[in-house]
């Protein structure tokens, strides 16, 4: 395994903002991503990780919001529920951290790293993360849809119930 280069928004950033694409193969390349994600993700300190973040445009991501590591390929959201307004920070944007409006629970299906069908269920850190990488499959960031801007009322102990401090 190895650690990858976290791209950051507003310098070498275009994979942030596209579109990535299903995974079809589910082989050693995509073992060697999903196992350097992971690594790169704790090394960071993150709670979550996407691979368009190292530069890879393929629907895969990582989570690990403390309850051990998720392996997520060809994600999607089959359903919502509820809201909550959290404070979400981005390994790809740091130093910042904005409120953003997230569903309290979600319902997510997957692959895992064989290609086997997986649903995760998920509430509080864990739907907020799910859904935080799920977006950035799609080029979407939380600064997008932040609803207030806190970066300088950031605190590292403020962000211990949401996003994961720095996630994704
Ligand atoms: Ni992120």
């Amino acid at each position: 395994m190895a650690i990858r280069n976290v791209l950051k928004l507003g310098q070498d950033d275009a994979a942030l903002r596209r579109h990535a694409r299903e995974v079809t193969k589910f082989d050693d390349r995509l073992a060697q991503l999903l196992g350097d994600m992971a690594e790169t993700m704790y090394a960071d300190d993150g709670a979550g990780l996407a691979a368009p973040q190292v530069g890879v445009l393929k629907r895969a991501v990582v989570i690990d919001v403390g309850e051990g590591l998720i392996e997520l390929v060809n994600p999607r959201v089959l359903e919502t529920q509820g809201e909550v307004t959290v404070v979400e920070g981005c390994l790809s944007v740091p130093d910042r951290a904005g409120r953003v409006v997230r569903p309290e629970k979600v319902r997510v299906q997957a692959q895992d790293r064989t290609g086997k069908v997986i649903e995760v269920e998920g509430e509080g850190m864990l739907a907020v993360c799910l859904c935080h990488e799920i977006d950035h499959l799609d080029g979407v960031l939380y600064v997008d849809k932040m609803i207030e801007d806190v970066s300088d009322r950031y605190r590292k102990a403020e962000r211990g119930a949401q996003d994961g401090g720095q996630v994704q």
